[in-house]
């Protein structure tokens, strides 16, 4: 395993994925705002709906397209940050993959449209890979990182080059736009059920408009292929690696190991491990904590020596799970990154994560 520093100077892209609450987004902007001391120029996408990223920052506002938010003295480098807009970012595939300016207005228009493009699942995470494309295609960054949502939609995310082309080879997509078949009535039995349960996610309504939509994208569906191809070429290219941050919580070793699993099986493999906020070590060993506390029981510093005990204990339970997580990474060195004082809000706390993470072993 190459170690993070080697990819924060090196990668096209870095994915950043694992459980919720662990410090997915603080993370990512951190390993932004390292790339940037180290001279590059990145951006950090996140497509976490929950604002963190503006937050940990310490901006009122991110907007769909990239803004500089850190520019280090001397290195030349610079960090710009953008929070997905899903809708956004939709409309301007179909207006690239549209034969015309109509062809797209019609799609636009749409009302099944309107509501595929905020709620399907799925859909966030396709325009994530859509924005990821777009932002390499620019030629701007040297370096993107990508913020994914919570562990149960990560999936979805490394599917999702491949979710529109599951949409264009489904059988209602199939049916309407066969050569020679007309309206709904022919549309066959698997095709209906496909469309009843749209129908109770969208409404019941939208069986004409669904049909529309899906004829819509008549012609566009191999430029649709070709993008997809190659997202899933650059995600699973070397340029691109995929960071698993995790914590050092008991709880938290069963989800990371999950999802190094579940990566591993969707073809992708985790180059890298951060635990966060690891406890600060303990000057006795759990064992001289111990004896410690045995020696002053009944003693007036009887609390104060029991607490450190019980520090020392978990300090000594993460470490064997910080252990257990190397595994996930291929094997070689954990990156750690301390619990820090206070929550991170601020270029300052990211400039320490940063710090962390791009150390070298
Ligand atoms: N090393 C750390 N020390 C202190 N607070 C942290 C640290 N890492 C993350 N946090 C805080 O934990 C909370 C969750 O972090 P966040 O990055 O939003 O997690 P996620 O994206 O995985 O849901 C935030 O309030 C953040 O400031
Ligand atoms: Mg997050």
């Amino acid at each position: 395993m190459t170690g993070l520093s080697t990819l924060i100077t090196q990668r096209r892209v870095l994915v950043c994925c694992g459980a919720g609450g662990v410090g997915k987004t603080t993370v990512a902007a951190g390993l932004g705002v390292a790339a940037a001391v180290a001279g590059r120029r990145a951006v950090v996408v996140t497509i976490d709906p929950a604002r963190r990223l503006a937050d940990a920052i310490g901006i009122p506002h991110l907007g769909n397209q990239p803004a500089e938010v850190f520019r280090p003295e001397d290195s030349g480098g610079v960090l710009a940050a953008m929070m997905l807009d899903t809708k956004a970012t939709f409309d301007g595939v179909v207006s690239r993959f549209a034969a015309s300016p109509e062809q797209a207005e019609a799609i636009i228009a749409n009302p099944f449209y309107g509501n595929v493009s905020a709620t399907l699942s799925g859909t966030q995470d396709y325009m994530a890979v859509e924005k990821l494309l777009d932002l390499h295609d620019s030629g701007l960054w040297d370096l993107i990182v990508v913020d994914t949502p919570p562990t149960r939609d990560a999936l979805a995310f490394l599917e999702a080059p491949r979710l529109l082309t599951r949409l264009l080879d489904n059988p209602v997509y199939q049916m309407v736009t066969a050569p020679g078949r007309g309206a709904l009535r022919l549309v066959g039995g698997a095709a209906r059920t496909v469309l009843r349960r749209l129908s109770r996610v969208v409404g019941a309504a939208v069986v004409d408009d669904a049909v529309a939509f899906f004829r819509g994208f008549e012609g566009m569906e191999q430029g649709f292929r070709n993008r997809a191809a190659r997202a899933l070429a650059l995600l699973g290219g070397p340029g691109a690696s995929f960071v698993l941050v995790a914590s050092a919580r008991a709880d938290a070793l069963d989800e990371a190991s999950w999802f190094a699993d579940r990566a591993a099986a969707a073809g992708f493999a985790i180059d890298a491990v951060v635990v966060n906020r690891v406890s600060p070590p303990t000057r006795l060993s759990r064992a001289e904590a111990d004896e410690l506390a045995e020696r002053l029981s009944g003693a007036e510093l009887a609390g104060p020596a029991r607490a450190l005990e019980e520090l020392a204990a978990a300090g000594a339970g993460e470490r064997t799970r910080i252990s257990a997580l190397a595994g996930l990474g291929g094997g070689g060195p954990v990156t750690e990154v301390p619990q820090l004082a206070s929550d991170v809000s601020d270029l300052a706390g990211l400039q320490a994560v940063a710090g962390h993470l791009a150390a070298r072993p």
